[in-house]
């Protein structure tokens, strides 16, 4: 049965595409079979694929599939695209703010919602409202888990550490965390970071 992960956050800049991405190259090499959805009208993930497909000079697409979709009207292709069956994951990458009434529907359709934060004050504060907000979800979509990927934390911090300080969310937490590394700041859409994997493996498990 087709799982869909979403990445969601009440603010910008938080490592939605860059985890959506990496999440998505790694399940891939996995061999699961990946959809890749975007909502940001920028298109940022398909325009890196192009980029890249051109400079391995590839005239056609071998690899998993990245498709366009608005927060306002995702939910309901996610809906067809799960009947298909074609589909191990589907990782939607969204845009939208926990208000929207589109982003709402989306967590009725996810199996797990993943909220990026790093541990700055800021982004607590952010990762805490977004839980907030999405919350009541949780209450109309059983299957629902909502939980925490800490992300760019320094490399040389203890989990334990993270842990604490991620405590105060009151929220499931994955049991890993995404360091803070540059090349992190490039993410490929045909190769997988191999330190990613246990990252990967981690929230598969605790997707169940
Ligand atoms: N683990 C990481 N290590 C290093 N840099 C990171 C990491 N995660 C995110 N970044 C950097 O932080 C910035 C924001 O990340 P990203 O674009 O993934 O956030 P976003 O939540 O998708 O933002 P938006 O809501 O604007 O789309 C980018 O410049 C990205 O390269
Ligand atoms: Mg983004």
């Amino acid at each position: 049965m087709t799982k869909v992960i979403s990445f969601i956050s009440r603010k910008g800049g938080t490592g939605k595409t860059t985890n959506a991405i990496n999440l998505a190259t790694s399940l891939h090499q996995l061999k699961k079979k990946v959809l890749l959805v975007e909502t940001d009208t920028n298109y940022t993930i398909s325009s890196i694929r192009k980029i890249e497909l051109f400079k391995l000079k590839k005239k056609k697409d071998p690899y998993f599939k990245i498709i366009g979709s608005r927060d306002n009207r995702a939910a309901t292709e996610i809906t067809g695209l799960k009947k298909s069956g074609d589909y191990d994951y589907i990782i939607v990458d969204s845009a939208g703010k926990t208000t929207d009434k589109g982003i709402r529907e989306l967590c009725l359709e996810s199996d797990m919602v993943l909220i990026t934060t790093s541990l700055t004050q800021n982004d607590l504060l952010v990762a805490f409202q977004t839980v907030k907000d999405l919350r009541p979800a949780e209450k109309l979509n059983a299957n629902l888990k909502i939980c925490i990927l800490p992300n760019r934390i320094h490399s040389l911090t203890r989990f334990t550490t993270v842990m604490t300080q991620l405590a105060q969310l009151d929220s499931e937490i994955i049991q890993t965390y995404v360091p803070q590394r540059k090349t992190y700041t490039t993410p490929s859409t045909v190769k997988a970071d191999r330190r990613y994997k246990n990252v990967a493996k981690q929230i598969i498990k605790q997707l169940g």
